[in-house]
């Protein structure tokens, strides 16, 4: 059976979106049984359903907030009681290290998944305005910790 994995997107100008795109593109050319979600469609019910195995690809905006399309999940996310507890999880955070909450909803999100069950395979990547390089180190890493 081909290995499941859910790619979520926070995003307000596009960065976050074709990076999770480009995971899910390469994950489904390897075999996984994969899908993408703009956070803005997701319910926090909808997480341990969708696939066991999750990457979350989440910009910061305001002064450390989510995207504005991500804000009502991460809302309902924080009040939610939802186990998590068969999932695995990795985030990546697109920042900029000007402002002072530097990747802070990657940061938050990350500890909130966490809280509720799930495992983190590997620390939050906190990425700045030049993020190209360090996506392209993390992703196979981050694959292969969830193809374990
Ligand atoms: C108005 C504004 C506010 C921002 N606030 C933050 C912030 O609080 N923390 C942070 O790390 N980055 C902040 N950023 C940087 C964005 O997260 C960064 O540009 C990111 O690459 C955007 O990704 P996206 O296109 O997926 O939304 C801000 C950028 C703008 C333009």
């Amino acid at each position: 059976m081909s290995k499941k994995i859910a790619i979520y997107y926070g995003t307000m100008t596009g960065n976050a979106e074709s990076l999770a795109q480009s995971t899910h593109e390469k994950v489904q050319a390897e075999g996984w049984d994969a899908t993408l979600h703009n956070l803005a469609d997701v319910k926090p019910d909808d997480l341990p359903k969708n696939a066991a195995n999750a990457i979350f690809v989440v910009s910061t905006w305001g002064d450390g907030e989510p995207p504005a399309d991500a804000e009502d999940f991460f809302a309902e996310l924080s009040a939610a009681s939802v186990n998590l507890s068969n999932m695995r999880h990795a985030v990546f955070g697109l920042g900029d290290s000007n402002y002072e909450q530097f990747n802070a909803f990657a940061k938050n999100l990350d500890a909130r998944l966490s809280e509720l069950g799930s495992t983190a395979v590997a620390d939050v990547a906190a990425a700045d305005v030049v993020f190209e390089q360090d996506y392209a180190d993390w992703e196979p890493k981050v694959l292969a910790l969830l193809a374990s």
